[in-house]
C-alpha cells in the first residue's frame, strides 16, 4: 500500500493521524548559571562555580563579571558584592572601581556603593544589591 492511500484510508476510518514533531525546545543560560525558579516562590538564582575557567578572573580581588544584568564584584578578603548593573540614571551598565570600593556608571558619571545606594549622581535612585552566598568555591546569588 502506497503511503497516500494509507493515509487517506487512514482519515476515512476516522482515526487520528499522528504526525510526529521535532520538539526543538529553548535552553536556559548556556552557561547553566541560571536556575530557573523552583515553585516555592523563593524565585531565580544564579550559580558560579570559581573553579569554572569562565569565573577564574572572580577569585582575585578587583575583578567582576555581569551576567544577566547583575555586576557580581570580588571586593577583597574574600567578600563578594552582588548589585544590578542597570544604572537607575538612564541604563547604562555600571562598572566596578576596586580603587574606591564602588561601582561607576561610564555614562553620566552616577557612582553607587557596595549597597547598591548612591554616592554621586546624576541618579538619585539605588540599585539592587543581592544576597551572595558562599560554599566553598561556589557563590549563589539570590534573586
Ligand atoms: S546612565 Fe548611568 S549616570 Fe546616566
Amino acid at each position: 500500500m502506497e503511503r497516500r492511500e494509507f493515509l487517506l484510508r487512514t482519515m476515512q476510518a476516522g482515526a487520528a493521524v499522528v504526525i510526529p514533531i521535532t520538539v526543538i525546545s529553548c535552553s536556559k543560560d548556556d552557561d547553566n548559571d541560571i536556575d530557573p525558579p523552583d515553585g516555592n516562590g523563593n524565585g531565580n538564582k544564579i550559580v558560579i562555580d570559581l573553579d569554572s575557567q569562565d569565573y577564574t578572573l572572580l577569585n582575585s580581588a578587583g575583578n567582576a563579571v555581569v551576567i544577566n544584568n547583575i555586576i557580581i564584584a570580588n571586593t577583597g578578603d574574600d567578600e563578594f558584592v552582588a548589585l544590578s548593573a542597570v544604572c537607575t540614571h538612564n541604563g547604562c551598565q555600571i562598572t566596578y572601581n576596586h580603587s574606591n570600593g564602588n561601582f561607576p556608571c561610564p555614562c553620566h558619571g552616577s557612582v553607587f556603593a557596595a549597597d547598591g545606594s548612591v554616592v554621586e549622581g546624576p541618579a538619585s535612585t539605588a540599585v539592587k544589591r543581592y544576597t551572595v552566598a558562599r560554599e566553598d568555591n561556589v557563590l549563589t546569588i539570590q534573586l
